[in-house]
């Protein structure tokens, strides 16, 4: 059989509409990957185009986050709900990963690039698995609920500027993601659901990766372009990403992804009604 490409390896991705297939050919193109670069070479870039946006399972029913239900996490339906967001923002973010590799390859970029960015969308399908495997033992199952339509709104809005898809995605989404998921362990905690603490702990300590791939990349374009790296942060953001940062952020882990705190400060409510 033939290699595919690296392009057509996530276009392969993008196109598959079940979560479980998605991931599973997500981890088994990654494994391609690694096992060439093992062997001292790489896979082909080659130029697929990926789609628009990505296939979707006929189910979940995807909602506007202002009509999708809310429940309190102090109940077990509450604790699947919230477990179920979390499903759906991880399917979302395994095609993320596979279109940022794809929609920009025509900007030649080093090698690592694609490394974190591979090893990136295994971590997210290995994390759609894990939280998949605890709603199931819950009694429920991803689509058993509706979801947040909109997800794919940050992707849209960036297909065309690499910089302002590097700002918004890793370092603005993932980086929430970082100040939200402690408060989250906790609700699982208090509710001696282990499995579900384990499985967030795994995804906590990796999305660090993730946004520090996200700085990382962002600065070294940058600098290709011999520009601010601090003042092209707030205008792509400002450009590209609807509303403000909230506080409070996990400053700690924020700067161990490299992402210092004159970043994010001055796009917080306050700031930016100060102008
Ligand atoms: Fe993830
Ligand atoms: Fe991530």
């Amino acid at each position: 059989m033939s290699e595919l490409t690296l392009t057509e390896m996530a276009v392969a991705v993008l196109s598959t509409r079940d979560g479980r297939a998605k991931t599973a050919l997500s981890r088994a193109h990654a494994a391609t990957w690694f096992a060439a670069r093992a062997e001292g070479r790489a896979l082909p870039l080659g130029n697929a185009v990926p789609p628009l946006r990505p296939a979707r399972p006929e189910q979940p029913t995807l909602l506007d986050p202002r009509d999708v239900p809310r429940r309190r996490p102090g109940s077990v339906q509450g604790r699947i709900a919230l477990l179920h967001a979390v499903a759906h923002i991880e399917l979302n973010a395994v095609d993320l990963h596979w279109d940022i590799i794809a929609r920009f390859a025509d900007t030649p970029m080093p090698l690592g690039f694609y490394d974190d960015w591979v090893k990136s969308a295994d971590e997210e399908s290995k994390h759609f698995n894990m939280i998949c495997d605890c709603l199931e033992a819950m009694g429920s199952h991803y689509g058993a609920l509706p979801a947040h339509a909109g997800m794919w709104r940050a992707a849209e809005d960036t297909a065309q500027d690499f910089l302002g898809r590097l700002a918004v995605v890793p370092m603005v989404l993932e980086a929430r993601g970082l100040d939200v998921t402690p408060g989250m362990i906790e609700v699982f905690e208090r509710a001696g659901e282990t499995a579900a603490v384990a499985a967030m702990q795994v995804i906590y300590a990796e999305e660090v990766h993730h946004v520090a791939y996200g700085s990382k990349w962002f600065h070294f374009l940058c600098g290709r372009h011999d520009i601010d790296p601090k003042t092209a942060f707030h205008d792509l953001v400002r450009r590209y990403f609807h509303g403000a940062l909230k506080p409070p952020f996990n400053e700690e882990k924020r700067a161990e992804a490299g992402i210092p705190p004159d970043f994010y400060w001055p796009l917080t409510e306050s700031s930016s009604i100060k102008g």
